[in-house]
């Protein structure tokens, strides 16, 4: 049924809105909270887009499809992985859709786009996944936040798990860009602090997946054991590569936990037996992962993997954000405060934010059973990033 406004409503409503600030308008006439995810939808990274979406969704709904008392709009595009669409991405969301909140990426070479824009329009930034160093190091502001790792975390628990084993020479191995050579960084650091060498560091560029030449390079070089960073798509092929080729009981092979995390079905038996590190398991027993778990199978007929964990607790940072401002977003600085201070109630185990935004978190040693990334132990507790470059 439609009801006719009367014209005098209409003209006090005008000349309200004529007093708000340029922007304000959108978000004041639909009371909502507009939350823009630029994910990968296509491509090697489209899963972990997915995962990350689901679990935002997820927490939203188990909050009655509210946040700070307003109804939650979304919107969306699909960033495909690629840096050289970035800005152009991110200023459709920002300037056209003017949201609120920008949630997004995956991609480390993306994120350095989004963060430009992020920060030129003072548009508060939730990064759900992409570890680049950068956007909690020199590039760190008051509006840019992170709900995942830095690239550095989990390379360096796993450079602190390797070093105390007798290992002594490792070769790595990854994609050409900011998230593989970043968590080489961290994982060398941590290595060769405590008397181990990093004898050859071997790329190739996202997000080829013809392995061969580099796995007969490391068969030649014989090292003690391999550090690699895939993701996605690619971990499968890699795993099943290594596997193939013959490595897989003759070399120790370590990674960050990305290369096996929503991917054991796929990678089957060439998986079992590999050990990494991340900020999330299975198997970690606590209350709140058991009921997340329980709620994203129901919700997706799936089982949960980091990528969703962070696109949970993404929604979480932000309720912290809105729930402190009744949901009236434009309260800029209100928001950020009540972020900053934020304890994550979160299924990997609570965290809190280092000084740059970036999660302070325990890093889990993993080791594949099956379906699963059982965990083993807990590899380094509270490992916060030194956000170098940060001035905040
Ligand atoms: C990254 O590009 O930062 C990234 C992508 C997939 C998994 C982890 C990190």
């Amino acid at each position: 049924m439609h009801r006719r406004s009367s014209p005098l409503l209409s003209l006090a409503l005008a000349t309200a809105l004529a007093w708000l600030p340029a922007g304000a308008h959108a978000q004041t006439v639909a009371g909502k909270i507009k939350v823009g995810f630029m994910l990968p939808y296509t491509g090697t990274y489209a899963a972990l887009g997915t995962a990350i979406e689901n679990g935002f969704r997820l927490y939203v709904q188990e909050q009655g499809g509210k946040l700070g008392g307003k109804d939650v709009e979304y919107f969306k595009v699909d960033d495909e992985s690629d840096p050289a669409k970035a800005p152009e991405n991110a200023s459709k969301l920002v300037k056209r859709d003017q949201v609120d909140v920008v949630v997004g990426t995956v991609h480390s070479g993306v994120q350095m786009g989004i963060v430009k824009v992020a920060k030129e329009n003072n548009t508060l930034l939730i990064i759900p996944n992409a570890g680049v160093d950068e956007a909690t190091g020199p590039l760190c502001g008051p509006n840019i936040f992170r709900s995942s790792f830095s690239n550095w975390q989990p390379g360096n628990a796993m450079g602190q798990v390797v070093a105390s084993r007798d290992i002594k020479r490792v070769v790595t191995l990854t994609w050409k860009y900011a998230a593989g050579e970043q968590s080489v960084k961290g994982f060398k650091e941590a290595f060769e602090a405590k008397g181990g060498k990093v004898v050859k560091e071997l790329s190739l560029p996202f997000p080829n997946v013809e392995f061969q030449a580099q796995i007969t390079e490391i068969a030649s070089l014989k090292p003690d054991a391999v550090f690699v960073f895939f993701a996605g798509g690619g971990a499968v092929k890699f795993v099943k590569d290594w596997a193939a080729a013959g490595l897989k009981d003759k070399i120790p092979l370590f990674a960050s936990g990305f290369l096996t995390d929503g991917t054991l079905e796929a990678q089957g038996a060439a998986a079992q037996g590999l050990e990494t590190t991340l900020h999330y398991a299975d198997g970690l027993n606590n209350a709140r992962d058991k009921a997340f778990r329980l709620a994203y199978a129901k919700a997706y007929k799936l089982q949960p993997d980091v990528y969703a964990v962070q696109g949970y607790d993404a929604a979480q940072l932000l309720a912290a954000g809105a729930n402190a401002v009744k949901g009236d977003m434009t309260r800029k600085a209100e928001v950020y405060k009540a972020m900053e201070g934020a304890r994550v109630d979160s299924p990997r185990g609570a965290f809190t934010l280092s000084k740059a935004h970036n999660p302070v978190q325990d890093f889990y040693l993993r080791k594949v059973d099956g379906r699963e990334n059982k965990v083993s132990s807990v590899a380094v507790r509270a490992l916060a990033d030194p956000a170098r470059g940060c001035r905040l």
